[in-house]
């Protein structure tokens, strides 16, 4: 890492660690609410229990609370306070993991404060969280090894990352293979100018760092990852002029994408794939991205991609498989990506944003 980089990561601890108290400190919301995605009965149950600090000091941009859950061993990069820690180690059961990485010395003490708190208030009898304090582009150097995860999480922090191409591949080497990252984050409509890179607030806000929503594709795919699924997004809002001023023309959203480890020799071949209706809180249907919503037990076609990360990921068990005979296409063409877009899902999704500001 530069020493360009090191001072970006600086200035990023000391906004989140120093200057940011709450919430509501933060100078860019998502237009939409923190909820807009329909989040489930479990995760909302779980919500409840939080302790009201770590809720607090809550500076995520989106919902990171991935179906079927239970009993994996789940990554959350860049956990702050803990929130979406917290509520996963509910929804992993006790037979579940979670570690929370984190670079900034005020939110790894407030997670860590609220640990037997959380495993008394989910009964667990022992606690099935910890909180690692560390670099998420250097996760060897926090000790976590390779292929160990089931699932990777990470809540607007990838935009503050100096170094995103790191941070991908040091996810894909800790995942299992079948594993997924699933992570909210900040967008741009277009490449951001250099001059934009230099401001601190910029940074601390996300708005300098984030990454033009088609770079990330390349780069997840260059990585090794599948193509990524776009689950959900909204527009951000900037509140104070002095940040729109600098910022200009560039527009900014939250989207979450979902994308996966699959194993090299895998082949892609399209399927007929039958949704059994067995994933916990999703007995009729499951919506995998925001462009496929599986019906119970009835039976669809999938792209060979799709179908391979059906059948090497914790989805296989709830899933019919059956293979068809033609060959999938290839999908390679940029253009393709259209439906990956988050300005244009944000915008599909914008009539509901008054609606869903309640919950
Ligand atoms: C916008 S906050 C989000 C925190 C948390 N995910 C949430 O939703 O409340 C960004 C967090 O990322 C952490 N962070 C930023 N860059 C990091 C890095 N390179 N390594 C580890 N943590 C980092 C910051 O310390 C901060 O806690």
């Amino acid at each position: 890492m530069s020493l360009k980089d090191t001072a970006i990561q600086d200035q990023v601890k000391s906004y989140y660690g120093k200057r940011l108290k709450r919430s509501e400190d933060l100078q860019s919301n998502v237009s939409c609410s923190k909820h807009c995605t329909p989040l489930s009965k479990s995760a909302r149950d779980a919500m409840t229990l939080i302790h009201p600090e770590v809720t607090e000091r809550y500076f995520g941009c989106g919902l990171v609370v991935p179906e079927g859950l239970e009993g994996c061993n789940v990554l959350d990069l860049g956990s702050g306070s803990g929130r979406d820690s917290y509520i996963l180690s509910k929804l992993v059961g006790p037979n579940g993991h979670v570690t929370g990485v984190d670079m900034t010395d005020e939110l790894i003490e407030v997670s860590r404060k609220f640990i037997s708190y959380h495993q008394e208030k989910f009964s667990y009898k022992e606690a099935n969280i910890e909180f690692i304090q560390g670099y998420i582009e250097m996760l060897g150097a926090a000790g976590i090894q390779n292929n160990k995860f089931d699932v990777l999480i990470s809540n607007c922090v990838i935009c503050l990352c100096p170094d995103k191409k790191a941070v991908f591949e040091e996810a894909y080497r800790v995942l299992k293979e079948g594993g997924e990252m699933y992570f909210s984050d900040m967008y741009a409509s277009e490449t951001l100018d250099e001059k934009l890179k230099e401001d601190s607030m910029l940074w601390g806000e996300g708005l300098a760092g984030a990454l033009y929503w088609k770079d990330l594709i390349g780069l997840v795919k260059e990585c090794g990852f599948s193509t990524p699924y776009l689950v959900t997004a909204s527009h951000i809002k900037i509140h104070k002029d002095e940040l729109l001023q600098k910022t200009g023309v560039v527009k900014y959203a939250s989207g979450t994408y979902r994308f996966f480890k699959l194993p090299f020799d895998g082949e892609t071949r399209k399927a007929c794939v039958a949704y059994r209706g067995t994933v916990t809180d999703h007995q009729d249907e499951l919506m995998f991205d925001s462009s496929h919503t599986f019906q119970k037990d009835k039976a669809v076609e999938v792209d060979g991609e799709l179908a391979m990360v059906l059948k090497t990921s914790r989805f296989a068990t709830h899933f019919v498989i059956q293979p068809t005979e033609c060959e999938a296409p290839v999908n390679d063409g940029i253009q393709q990506y259209c439906h990956l877009n988050p300005f244009t899902l944000a915008d599909k999704q914008g009539s509901s944003t008054r609606k869903c500001a309640k919950t």
